[in-house]
């Protein structure tokens, strides 16, 4: 009975760093994802008509969303990234008082909301643009 529990013990541990691989990935989007956010933001999503095209804010400081910005209304994970994005920002809730509309005022779907937060979070909010 001992043998047995020194086996599974054994098993549980080298089973951890797969599992802890697999959270991440679900957190980390692919290449392909992150490109096709590139597409939403500056096609049909209409990000880039507030945001610039390299996030670096055509309608103030609040709106960048590069390396220079601290975020205001979420905590930088994608999945509070995609709920800023959905829901939009009002004006109680706007720092600047300029609004966003939900989607960014277009028809983008859930899949395509999911597609560019990655790019915002993966290639926007690195990106130093000059000041
Ligand atoms: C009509 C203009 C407009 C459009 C279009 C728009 N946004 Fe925004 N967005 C804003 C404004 C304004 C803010 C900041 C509000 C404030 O001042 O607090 C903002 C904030 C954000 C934030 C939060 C930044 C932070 O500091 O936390 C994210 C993320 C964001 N926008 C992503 C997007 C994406 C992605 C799209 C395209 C689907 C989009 N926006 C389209 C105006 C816009």
């Amino acid at each position: 009975m001992k043998w047995v529990t020194g086996i599974s013990a054994a098993l549980a541990v080298a089973a951890m760093p797969l599992a802890t691989a697999n959270a991440q990935q679900a957190e980390t989007p692919d290449s392909a994802t992150v490109a096709a956010g590139k597409e939403i933001y500056e096609g049909r999503g209409m990000c880039v008509s507030c945001h610039g095209r390299n996030g670096e804010g055509i309608l103030g400081p609040t709106t960048r969303l590069d390396a220079d910005k601290k975020w205001l209304h979420h905590d930088g994970s994608l999945e509070a990234i995609i709920a800023v994005i959905k829901a939009g920002i009002d004006d109680e809730k706007s720092s600047s008082g300029i609004v966003m509309p939900p989607r960014g005022g277009s028809r983008i779907t859930d899949e395509q909301v999911r597609q560019v937060a990655a790019y915002v979070q993966q290639v926007l909010h690195r990106r130093k643009n000059a000041q």
